[in-house]
């Protein structure tokens, strides 16, 4: 009888730790997008983001870093329920345009609606971070907040996010640290080492700057200065197939690349890459 109570406890406690404690980030991004598709109506009810730090920690400083460019472009990986986007589509001092990928379809819609003000000037893509459906040196800034430990290879979808980035272009993102890290192992790694992760992507002016109760915020530059691109870059030209990386071309409703592959454009104006 005992035996099976102790079997009981530690079968409860391993479900726990592998969709509660760890949002299913060990047993695959099949998991990891169901429980975020669950999620995604409460996320943020749930998250109670306070616009005031939202405008001072993310809105702001990258509204800023982005100041000398002309209709600057931002990448965000993994935006969820549109929360950068949102943040960054409200600062006055921000005229370019946002390019959101997350692998949620639900998340996805409420960032569609979230966002829907600016409709000509954010585009989402239904699309798993691991590959950024992009060319090198596309962004002038990438993001990607509270996510990275969730995907199947963190350290990949960093590489990723340093490919797309242009020279002198900022890279945002978070590091998981406090003791919800350390249930993650594999996942997370302290500040130090995540810094050393980034310099040797050759990132520099790394900064680490205390967030929230178990994220730090890590600012880095790539190298070189981030200068006005040459003309003016539609979101469309620059996509590339995620199937075969040819580049595509935008119909009303869908995208088609040269080797003929579709993706449709839904009715809430998300592309759906995965589908
Ligand atoms: C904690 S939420 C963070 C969302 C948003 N960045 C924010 O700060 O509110 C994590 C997000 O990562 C997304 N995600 C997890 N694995 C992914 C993957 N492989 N590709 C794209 N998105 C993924 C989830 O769907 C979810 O929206």
């Amino acid at each position: 009888m005992i035996g099976w109570l102790i079997a009981l406890l530690a079968a409860g406690a391993l479900l726990y730790w592998l969709l509660i404690l760890t949002e299913g980030a060990y047993l695959g991004r099949r998991v990891v997008t169901w429980l975020y598709d669950r999620a995604a109506p409460l996320y943020d009810r749930i998250k109670g983001y306070e616009p005031e730090y939202e405008f001072h920690f993310l809105g702001r400083p990258l509204s800023r870093a982005l100041a000398t460019i002309p209709d600057p472009l931002l990448l965000d990986v993994a935006t969820g329920t549109g929360r950068l986007p949102h943040v960054l589509l409200e600062q006055t001092g921000f005229r370019g345009t946002v390019v959101g990928v997350d692998l949620s379809r639900r998340m996805l819609a409420q960032a569609a609606a979230v966002t829907a003000p600016w409709a000509g000037r954010i585009v989402l893509l239904w699309q798993d971070a691991t590959v950024l459906p992009f060319p090198d040196d596309t962004f002038d800034a990438v993001a990607c907040l509270e996510a990275l430990e969730f995907m199947p290879h963190p350290d990949r979808t960093l590489r990723e996010m340093v490919r797309v980035l242009r020279a002198g272009g900022t890279l945002l993102t978070t590091n998981r640290v406090g003791e919800d890290a350390r249930w993650m192992p594999g996942r997370t790694c302290p500040s130090d080492e995540f810094e050393r992760k980034l310099r040797a992507l050759s990132l520099e002016m790394i900064r680490v700057q205390p967030w929230q109760e178990d994220y730090d915020l890590v600012w880095a530059t790539k190298p070189g200065v981030l200068r006005p691109p040459r003309r003016p870059r539609r979101w469309d030209e620059l996509l590339r197939c995620p199937r075969c990386g040819s580049p595509v071309t935008r119909q009303a409703r869908s995208l088609t690349c040269a080797q003929g592959h579709t993706f449709p454009i839904a009715e809430d104006g998300i592309v759906e890459l995965t589908r």
